[in-house]
This record gives structure tokens, sequence and C-alpha cells, in this order.
């Protein structure tokens, strides 16, 4: 059987690294079909539009999506959607998967990835000095990213840090505590503990080596995964995968970088990475550990391509 790969690689570095990562794929000889496919400000620039139709319609065709990065512009454009917002939300992924690996780090934040202050509910009054954001916190998603959470416990270290600002958001992470305790007491086989948001910020910068899994709100999960990345070899290794009930999406956490866009310079690993995600995902277990491990292996040389032949090289 074989699988068809969407391949996006969007702004930036996004288009640079997604490349390099199919060169590690086709290295290993699977039966993957890899089609490309158009998003992000250039797209949106040139259509209209930051998700075309027609890409929509390859990724719902396709078995897994590989996902470069996008510029969002810091200011409201119209008619500008972030595309991976709208393919988290389009497919319901709703785990948002950042394992952190490194100097005795092995750490996996499972962050929501469908509410919370991504709601997208947001307005400004009419006297334009106020802004209001509407953070919506639902039992039934709170169960589900928990859910998920304590799965992945199981199959790791069997720890799970539910991690929250309960103290003050008292009806929003109140929910989300109660719902994500309640679940997670159906997994007796799973050690939990709570942390304030606050307080896993310095925990994880003073001693990252006592978690396994984390989970959390959408915001607080984006914050910490960065935060996680800085701990361990920084974003050039943070890979991701966004998971739930349609076609998956894998992306390295880093953004598009128009800092260093067009030079060849991007380190390819965290695209690399996001794309061994998704080869387990896909039932390649085997291959998906080479490309890791080759990965590991590999310092960037400085330059995306070569450093994509060397780890394609590198595989056993
Ligand atoms: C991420 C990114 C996105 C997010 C942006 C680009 C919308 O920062 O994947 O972490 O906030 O989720
Ligand atoms: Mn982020």
């Amino acid at each position: 059987m074989s699988h068809t790969i969407v391949l996006i690689g969007g702004d930036g570095i996004g288009a640079e690294v997604i490349p390099a990562a199919r060169r590690v794929l086709e290295a290993l000889r699977l039966p993957l079909t890899f089609v490309e496919a158009d998003a992000g400000f250039a797209a949106f620039e040139r259509t209209g539009d930051a998700l075309p139709a027609e890409t929509l319609r390859l990724c719902e065709r396709a078995d897994a999506i590989l996902f470069g990065a996008t510029q969002s512009p810091m200011t409201k454009v119209a008619g500008y959607r972030s595309p991976i917002l709208q393919l988290r939300r389009h497919f319901d992924l709703y785990a948002n998967l950042r394992p952190a690996v490194g100097e005795g780090v092995d750490l996996l934040i499972v962050r929501e990835n469908t509410e919370g202050m991504y709601s997208g509910r947001e307005r400004v009054e009419d006297d334009g000095e106020t802004a209001i954001l509407e953070r919506v916190i639902t039992a039934r998603a709170s169960a589900r990213i928990v859910e998920a959470a304590c799965a992945w416990a199981r199959r790791r270290r069997g720890r799970l840090t539910l991690v929250h600002k309960a103290n003050v958001l008292k009806e929003t992470c109140g929910l989300f505590r109660r719902v994500g305790l309640e679940t997670a007491a159906r997994f007796p086989d799973v050690a939990v503990d709570e942390l304030l948001v606050d307080t896993a910020a310095l925990q994880l910068a003073q001693d990252a080596r006592r978690f396994d899994v984390i989970v959390t709100t959408n915001l607080f999960g984006d914050i910490l995964s960065d935060l996680a990345a800085g701990l361990t070899g920084g974003l050039g290794l943070a890979a991701s995968a966004n998971v739930g009930a349609g076609v998956p999406v894998f992306e390295p956490v880093h953004g598009s970088a128009p800092d260093i866009a067009g030079q060849d310079k991007a380190d390819p690993r965290a695209a690399i990475l996001s794309a061994a995600m998704l080869l387990d995902h896909l039932g390649y277990v085997q291959p998906a550990a080479g490309v890791r491990a080759a990965a590991y292996a590999t310092a960037h040389t400085g330059s995306t391509t070569a450093t994509a032949e060397r780890i394609a090289a590198a595989i056993t």
C-alpha cells in the first residue's frame, strides 16, 4: 500500500526545509507519493487565499501533510487567515504533540490545539480603547486532550503533569483542571501531578528532566513548547505533530524566518524530525527511528541542502 503525502513549504525558510525533508524521505525508498501544494502569505498575495481550495482538496485526499511555515502578519490583514490554524481546525487536529529531547531531557508537550485563547473570538469595542478576547474551554476538548496525553504517558514513563492557571482563571482553567483530573483518574497506571503555568516555566528552566508528559491549554502549550525547545538544542531541532480526527499535519515548531530566507542557511533538522514523526504515525516505525538517529547524529553544516544530504547519507 502506498501513502500520499502533501508537502506545503509555505513562506520563507518553510519552502527550503520541506524540500530538504523530502530529500531524506525519498532516500528511504518507501512507497510514498509526494504532492506539492501551495499555502501561506505569498499564496494569499497571489491568489487572495492563504489556503487555496485546491490545496485543501489535495490535503483531504492525503494520508498526511508535511507543513513548513507561513508568515503571519502582526496586524489584521483583511481576508488573511493563518493556514496552519485553518488546517488544525478543518481536520479537527485537537492534539499538538511537541517532544523535546536532549541533555537528559525527554519530555512531550501535549498542547490542546482547537480552543482556548485561539478561539478567534476577539474584538475591539467601538471606542477603540478596549480589546476583548473570549478564552473558550470546553469539557469535551479538555477530556479528549487529557485522554490523549494519558495514552502517551502510558507508552512513555507513565507520568503526566497537568499545567494550568486555575488560581486566577477560575472558570476556564478551573474547568480544564477539573475535567483533566477526572479524565486522568481513569488511567490508574499514570501518575498525575499538576502545576501552575508560571511554576511549570520555572521548573522547565531549572530541571526539565523531571518531566515526562505535560498536557496544557493552547497558548500555554505554544509558549512552553518554545521554552522546552530552547532547552534542548533550540528551534533547529523542534518537531511537532498535529493529530486528531482528520488528516494529520507535521510541522517544525519554527517559523518562516524571513531574515535568513532564500540563503540555504536554515537548519532542516526540525522539518526532518517532523517527517520522522509522520513516518511513525503511518506505521513506518523502523525508518522513523533511522531518520531520527541520523538527524541527531548530524550537525547543521550551515547549508540546508548539504545538511539534508548528509542526513540522507547517514541513514542506515
Ligand atoms: C506554532 C506557531 C503557530 C501557533 C502560529 C504560526 C499560528 O507559533 O505552531 O507554534 O501559534 O500555533
Ligand atoms: Mn508557536
